[in-house]
């Protein structure tokens, strides 16, 4: 059977922008931005979009293409022996996936509760004590239903439509769910720049600290938020490349996608510290005590500035939940599609086969592990770990493989300039081959020795066995891909269809 295709050029860069564009761009940015150095990080963010970000875009998209296959597949057909990365790559993306959807469920009810303003007078305590019920840090026990059927749910609704195929599914939703979110979050920008204090905050926000961007933390945060946002190192843009027409551009899809991304990227900026501005306005609390990221931002502080809004508040608030909710789905979807797609290519399974059981087994895990009164922390704690010693790990992994280890760098330029606009040379290969690895391999090494010595976040004692967890995530993630790398050792990959 024929590999399934995108219906067009459009629907293809709308479901990679769907990927890109998520919960990374609205509650991650902002704060991270804010917290390594406010418009001064705008250079190491450049840097690391122009020297990582698009160039591994446009190898990830001309891996999928040239080699017709996810991830584990496509390493298979370029080198035996280099199969363990795309499995490494599969297992980051089931990770994500698995707490991403919890956000997305905490959202959606947060789009409900704006109604009426359900949260109360006081948001930090409806959330921690009514919503999430957080109590003792060690309590797995009690499963919340509220919070596991809303989960199930968006479940439900995300493996439908990856059951639905390629075009029929991911690309028919992402031509609803991107208009969907320019017009929702549009209408957001537009309602916080009315704001009293807008202007103060965005000040704040764009303010340049040039010390802190001395530090290897900030330009960690810098290359990790890349990886991040833009989708790429955990085999999503492999993926959906996978689906390419052989004709069809690569280097301006790429370029369109970065630019669509880092667009929605400073814009949630401008929103998130225009509505910032207004709180330290109404409340007197200076901008630099409030929380910009994260639960904090989406489920405390914005809840806290809807309460004070001149009008249209719960309107305010609805489309802030939503914009999450859409954004967040599209990118869900993304990230599923990639385990799913894995098992397809290299066990023969049907489409449904896979979604019932990969992504089934996904939900399930989800939906027993995170709504429960710790599943806070849980999300923390993986999220910072699988971010910083997963991808940050992983894709530079692939990236000197494929260029050094295994001398491809040659055929996939050629076969990207063949079929684009704008062709890549000796920058495209030099950024990918040489300065992304240097920088992040400098980063890395500086960052897991400020590790040793002080953890993030919480440093009380059931913290130590969150970190625990969190490296086992990190490194189990690897070890599964070793060991699925060699279980398939003796089984060729089926055959290579052309077109
Ligand atoms: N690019 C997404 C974002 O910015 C990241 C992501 C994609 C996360 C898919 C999980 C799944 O939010
Ligand atoms: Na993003």
């Amino acid at each position: 059977m024929a590999r399934e295709q995108w219906g067009s050029r459009v629907g293809f860069i709308l479901a990679a922008v769907g990927s890109a564009l998520g919960l990374g761009n609205i509650w991650r940015f902002p704060g991270v931005a804010y917290e390594n150095g406010g418009g001064a990080f705008l250079v190491p963010y450049l840097v690391a979009l122009c020297t990582a970000g698009i160039p591994l875009l446009i190898l990830e998209f001309t891996i999928g293409r040239r080699y017709r296959g996810s991830a584990p597949v496509a390493f298979r057909r370029i080198h035996r022996n280099a199969e363990f990365l795309g499995w490494w790559q599969v297992a980051i993306a089931i990770v994500i996936g698995v707490y991403y959807a919890v956000i997305i469920s905490w959202a959606a009810w947060f789009a409900w509760f704006s109604i009426g303003r359900q949260w109360g007078e006081d948001p930090e305590r409806f959330l921690m004590a009514d919503f999430l019920q957080a109590g003792d840090l060690y309590d797995f026990g009690t499963w919340l239903p509220g919070l596991g059927i809303a989960l199930a749910l968006v479940w439900v609704a995300t493996l439908a439509v990856i059951g639905a195929g390629v075009k029929k599914g991911i690309e028919a939703s992402s031509k609803v769910f991107i208009p969907l979110l320019i017009l929702l979050f549009g209408a957001l920008v537009v309602q916080s720049l009315t704001l009293d204090g807008a202007v103060d905050g965005l000040n704040a926000f764009f303010t340049p600290d040039w010390e802190a961007i001395r530090g290897p933390q900030v330009w960690l945060a810098a290359y990790s938020q890349i990886f991040f946002t833009l989708s790429v190192g955990f085999g999503i843009m492999i993926t959906y490349g996978s689906y390419l027409k052989r004709k069809s551009d690569i280097t301006t899809s790429a370029w369109t996608v970065g630019m669509s991304n880092s667009f929605g990227e400073i814009l949630a900026g401008i929103a998130v510290f225009a509505v910032l501005g207004f709180l330290a306005f109404e409340t007197g609390v200076p901008i630099d005590e409030q929380s910009y990221q994260g639960v904090g931002l989406a489920f405390i502080a914005f809840p806290a500035i809807i309460n004070t809004l001149p009008y249209l508040a719960g309107l305010f608030g609805v489309l802030f939940f939503l914009s999450l909710v859409v954004a967040g789905f599209a990118s869900l979807i993304s990230v599923v599609e990639v385990p799913v797609a894995a098992v397809e290519d290299r066990f023969g399974w049907s489409r449904r086969k896979a979604v019932a059981i990969v992504g089934g087994g996904m939900a399930l895990v989800s939906v027993a592990l995170f709504p429960t009164v710790n599943g806070l922390m849980l999300l923390d704690v993986t999220d910072y770990f699988i971010n910083n010693y997963g991808i940050a790990v992983a894709a530079p992994a692939s990236i000197i493989a494929v260029v050094w280890v295994l001398w491809k760098w040659k055929e996939l330029r050629d076969n990207a300039n063949a079929t684009s606009v704008f062709k890549v040379g000796p920058i495209w290969v030099t950024c990918l081959g040489v300065v992304t690895p240097l920088a992040l391999t400098v980063i890395l090494f500086l960052n897991v020795r400020d590790l040793v010595t002080a953890g993030p976040g919480d440093a009380n004692a059931a913290y130590h066995q969150y970190q625990a967890f969190g490296w086992a995530v990190a490194g189990g993630s690897l070890a599964f891909a070793v060991v699925m790398a060699l279980l398939l050792r003796r089984k060729e990959t089926p055959p290579f269809v052309t077109e």
